[in-house]
């Protein structure tokens, strides 16, 4: 993981033999996983502390007829300094709520009824609206699920970028073009400037992309949360955003949430991942042990139902690929025991008693099954 300006002032300080041992005790219980822990308390007293921790986020939206339906139960994650943590789950499962909560653009009917959001020491939700605004943007980033939508269609693309810089601060009209020019080199190495005249109608579904995501780093944030970001593009576009997301990762030293419902693009690319069914975190861990050697039944059955790679044999792909059978809808998500049982092919009678806990299955990867229970 780089070193960016965010882990400067916020993850790393030298401290004495006294306070090592307390916070030895705070962060191994409380904050990092252990792989983290020890790499960090093993690099000379330097230890990473999360630039952002979610701890048992609750929201539910309001319907018609007054009765609210959860969409987050109990979400808990941290994100380190410079991490990539790929976030995982088909539609519905809450990826979308998770980021606009994060930053508190819940649509009106959508309400955080628990939990908390620590960012730099704070609560986001008992900040001060004028304080979410400073840090919207600004200090954490949100780059929405679709870019046709997220951005205005008359107007120029390095216009919609300038706005964005303008809207946190004024440090001038040559200073802000001069930024403006700089962000839409970072994301078009070639170009630039031809492609900051146009409009969004003139530009690819990829070009389009870089412009959110020159919106998303004008600011220089500290976090950067991706919604599904490359869904609509073809595979070559979404291995050079993803490209880019790590240059920016290395050069800014961003932490991201990367959202999406395909593994795949994982693989070599998120440090962590954390898989969510039913606004349930049901597996989190390294990317390698969560993507190579699945526990939960949800996330083998999610990866057995995806395409294998081009080299496979030809039997194996034209065989028709297993879905995973049920409703994954909340309304048909059962109101006791492990929210996946309906659909789960290794489900037990103790299934339908309690939810399942997130248990530790090694130092690093957990997991909410009884399966693993003791
Ligand atoms: N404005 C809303 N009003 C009522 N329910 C909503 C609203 N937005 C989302 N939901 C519900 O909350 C649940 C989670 O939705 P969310 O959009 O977070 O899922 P998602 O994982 O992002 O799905 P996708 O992969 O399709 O984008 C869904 O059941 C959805 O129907
Ligand atoms: S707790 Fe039971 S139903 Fe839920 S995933 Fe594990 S085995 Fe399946
Ligand atoms: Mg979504």
């Amino acid at each position: 993981m780089s070193s960016g300006k965010c882990s400067g002032h916020l993850a790393s300080k030298r401290i004495t033999v006294r306070a090592r041992r307390l916070t030895f005790q705070l962060v191994r219980s409380t904050i990092l996983p252990q792989h983290e822990f020890r790499r960090g308390w093993a690099d000379a007293g330097r230890i990473m502390v999360s630039v952002l921790e979610i701890q048992n986020l609750h929201v539910s939206y309001w319907w018609r007829e007054g009765v609210p339906r959860p969409a987050l139960a109990g979400v808990s994650l941290s994100l380190l300094p410079g991490e990539i943590l790929g976030v995982l789950g088909e539609s519905g499962s809450g990826k979308s709520t998770l980021a606009a909560a994060v930053v508190r653009l819940l649509p009106p009917n959508g309400h955080i009824t628990g939990g908390a959001i620590l960012f730099e020491g704070k609560d986001l939700l008992r900040s001060k609206p004028e304080e979410l605004r400073q840090i919207r943007g600004a200090r954490i980033a949100l780059i929405f699920q679709e870019p046709s939508l997220a951005l205005h269609p008359t107007m120029r693309a390095g216009e919609q970028v300038r706005q964005v810089l303008a809207a946190h601060g004024s440090p001038g009209k040559r200073a802000l073009n001069e930024r403006t020019r700089q962000v839409f080199a970072a994301v078009f190495p070639e170009e630039a400037d031809r492609l900051s005249q146009s409009y969004p109608h003139q530009l690819s579904g990829g070009q389009r992309q870089r412009v959110l995501i020159a919106q998303a780093i004008a600011c220089r944030p500290c976090v950067i949360i991706a919604d599904e970001p490359t869904a609509s593009l073809d595979p070559t576009t979404q291995m050079e955003i993803l490209g880019l997301f790590r240059t920016l990762r290395e050069k800014l030293g961003l932490a991201m949430i990367f959202i999406t419902h395909n593994p795949a693009l994982l693989v070599g690319f998120a440090d962590r991942v954390l898989v969510l069914y039913g606004g349930r975190v049901v597996e989190w861990g390294p990317a390698a042990t969560v993507l190579g050697s699945p526990r939960h039944p949800y996330t083998k059955a999610l990866f057995q139902s995806i395409p294998q790679s081009f080299d496979e044999s030809e039997s194996r792909r034209k065989a028709k690929l297993p879905a995973i059978a049920g409703d994954s809808s909340l309304s048909s998500l059962p109101r006791e025991g492990c929210c996946f049982e309906p659909r789960c092919a290794e489900r037990m009678a103790i299934c339908r008693g309690r939810e399942p806990a997130l248990v530790n299955v090694s130092e690093t990867h957990k997991v909410s099954c009884y399966k693993y229970e003791s």
